[in-house]
């Protein structure tokens, strides 16, 4: 295939050799006059392992060309990778100039360009930047039409410097952002060979779900630190605590937790942060992203009454009132802290919960509740149909499908459901939903 690489940087240098190594005709462009000139000798602009002899090699199979000149680079091929920098700009936010020139460039130079072309963005970009600013610059200059004259996909990139040519031929995964068949068909001839899933999704999600890696990546690294700067301070060995957690495959390093829902509550998770806190606190230790734990999960909650606040109605049914279903334990749930708000707002409230009989609470979870919400006896019901039939507003606390199965029977069409576990992903009931998230 004939490929055009814009920004000859780690991504694009890395990719351009790779690419000429499986056979493609590639030709590179960057402003850089320096790095072309590298490149066009054999030479690597990059410092990465195994590139001296990578771009030796396909710059003498003739498969690799350079050029400062976008236009033509765009010409002679069918497709167009634009891996140019997105630096951080003094105030935080994405510096773009360089992906917005080029596109300006790119748009001007496709009014010459008689057949459809494809752009796959492989550069980081804020979510919505493709379609809201880029498409847009790309329309504008060409006075082309997106998905009918030429096409524009976002490719996240995830390989990693110093190991940028085992990353690229070993992708955790391809994802490709777009609106049309023709970009997906395009990159599966150049990637679909590589040994990982092939994704295809929307353009704002695959913009995101590279920022969501590169911070989950940061917050796993911080994890660690702390927990060693912790360890540190107990005279504990760090890596053997870490090393043992990682072992746990179930609930540590699994997908387990990582789905979004209600914020978490329950007899040990809070509880437990909190001791850590002190402990630390104790050990003159600071712990920011540890503390921010609870913190996050409070605005979680302060997000859910603010969406039952949002409909602006008075009657309010919560559907679940332990910590998770099928429990009933009430110990530090959130929902019953969303109960404890709803009532301080005013709201007229029932609660429904299957496993919850207030009659039968005893020990430390009964303490709980007439700490919390004394009063909250009053307003459980035992009848499901009771609490939906008095209530404009229901608040989906619980996943229990057998639950959900019996407000199929009972939800009136248009009733606002506010589903805070995401049950409706699993149902079709005839309310009408809102996210707690979406
Ligand atoms: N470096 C990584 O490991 C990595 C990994 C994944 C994603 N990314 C993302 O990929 C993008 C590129 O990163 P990088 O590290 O390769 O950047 P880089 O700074 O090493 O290279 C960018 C290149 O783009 C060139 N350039 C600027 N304007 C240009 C234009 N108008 N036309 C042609 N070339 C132009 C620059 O001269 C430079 O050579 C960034 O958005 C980055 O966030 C980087």
């Amino acid at each position: 295939m004939n490929v055009s690489i814009f920004g000859l940087g780690y991504v694009g240098a890395v990719s351009l050799a790779c690419l000429a190594r499986e056979g493609h005709k590639v030709i590179g462009v960057d402003v850089d006059n320096g790095k072309l000139g590298l490149i066009s000798e054999g030479k690597t602009p990059v410092v990465e392992e195994g590139m001296v002899e990578l771009m030796a090699m396909v710059v003498a199979s003739g498969n690799v060309r350079v050029t400062s000149n976008a236009g033509e680079a765009l010409m002679g091929s069918d497709v167009s990778l634009l891996c140019v920098g997105t630096p951080s700009a003094a105030n935080g936010s994405q510096d773009q100039t360089a992906v917005l020139r080029l596109s300006e460039q790119l748009g001007r130079a496709m009014r010459d360009k008689a057949t459809p072309h494809t752009f796959a963005y492989r550069s980081t970009l804020v979510p919505g930047t493709v379609e809201d600013v880029l498409v847009p610059i790309l329309e504008r200059e060409s006075g082309k039409k997106e998905g009918r004259d030429f096409y524009v996909c976002f490719q996240p990139e995830f390989l990693r410097e110093g190991s940028s040519i085992r990353d690229y031929d070993h992708p955790p995964f391809t994802i490709v952002g777009t609106n049309h068949d023709e970009c997906a068909r395009v990159l599966r001839q150049i990637f679909g060979h590589l040994p990982c899933d092939f994704h295809v999704t929307s353009v704002r999600a695959a913009e995101m779900v590279k920022y969501c890696c590169n911070n989950f990546h940061a917050l796993k690294i911080t994890f660690a630190n702390e927990t060693a700067r912790l360890c540190e301070g107990l005279g504990v060995d760090p890596f053997e605590v870490m090393e043992l957690v990682c072992r746990d495959t179930q609930l540590n390093i699994s997908n387990a937790y990582l789905k979004p829902g209600f914020a978490f509550g329950g007899s040990c998770l809070p509880k437990d942060l909190r001791a850590t806190m002190y402990l630390a606190k104790q050990k003159d230790v600071e712990l920011p992203m540890h503390a921010g734990i609870l913190a996050s999960n409070r605005v979680h909650l302060e997000h859910a009454i603010a969406k039952v606040l949002g409909t602006s109605k008075r009657r309010v049914g919560l559907i679940g009132l332990a910590f998770k279903s099928g429990t009933d334990d009430l110990r530090e749930s959130p929902m019953v802290y969303l109960a404890e708000h709803l009532i301080g707002k005013g709201l007229s409230l029932l609660v429904y919960d299957p496993e919850v009989h207030l009659s039968s609470l005893i020990g430390a979870n009964r303490r709980f509740i007439e700490t919390h919400v004394p009063h909250i006896g009053g307003l459980i019901r035992s009848d499901l149909a009771a609490v939906v039939a008095e209530s404009d507003v229901l608040v989906l606390g619980l996943s229990d499908m057998k639950t959900v199965e019996a407000l199929r029977g009972c939800v009136r069409p248009g009733q606002i459901l506010i589903d805070l576990v995401n049950v409706g992903e699993r149902t079709a009931l005839p309310g009408r939903y809102i996210g707690l998230t979406w």
